[in-house]
């Protein structure tokens, strides 16, 4: 079997060699000859980058003859990819069905104005970055928002300056969440 390795073809433009790297290759590799593996593959990227850098993305691209403009639109598609680093605070809202109609469209919206940033970003100083997410099974205290997995229950939209202080006076107290 033809296969692609970091030296002969990586096209990606990245500096390849690294064990990350040669990872990812083994798991292209391993599935470029299995049918709907795309979404699979993304996911092992994001496990071993933390998120999907865009040499990663042509990598994938070209590894598993997939044109570029289809796989960032499965990346775009699905909140739960990255294009960006993280931030240190994951702030995750959630627009399941129960928070959606408590509210959560305008917390969402909070979130975005005072961090200044869009679903999926980071903000300018690393601290936080944002997502919605689907139901993550605390409907009873809808509209829920999620910080590294610290869950604020019947959020309002008023309360999203308050829980970025939070998060921003632990930063200036020693970064221990
Ligand atoms: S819908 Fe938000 S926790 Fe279930």
């Amino acid at each position: 079997m033809h296969e692609i390795n970091a030296a002969s073809e990586c096209c990606c433009g990245c500096s390849g060699g690294d064990e990350k790297h040669e990872d990812l290759l083994k798991v292209i590799n391993e599935s470029k000859d299995i049918p709907g593996s795309l979404i699979a593959v993304l996911h092992r990227a994001q496990g071993m980058y933390g998120y999907l850098p865009k040499d990663v993305l042509y990598l994938i691209s070209n590894g598993l003859k997939i044109p570029i403009s289809e796989v960032m639109g499965i990346v775009t598609f699905y909140s739960f990819f990255a294009t960006e680093p993280k931030g240190k605070y994951e702030v995750m809202v959630c627009m399941g069905t129960a928070c959606y109609v408590r509210g959560a469209a305008a917390v969402l919206n909070a979130f975005k104005d005072e961090l200044g940033i869009e679903v999926g970003s980071t903000s300018a100083d690393g601290l936080f970055s944002l997502t919605a997410s689907r139901c993550i099974g605390a409907c009873g205290l809808a509209p829920v928002v999620s910080v590294n997995g610290e869950i604020h229950r019947e959020v309002a939209d008023d309360d999203v300056v308050g829980i970025i202080a939070e998060y921003t006076e632990k930063e200036n107290q020693g970064g221990n969440n």
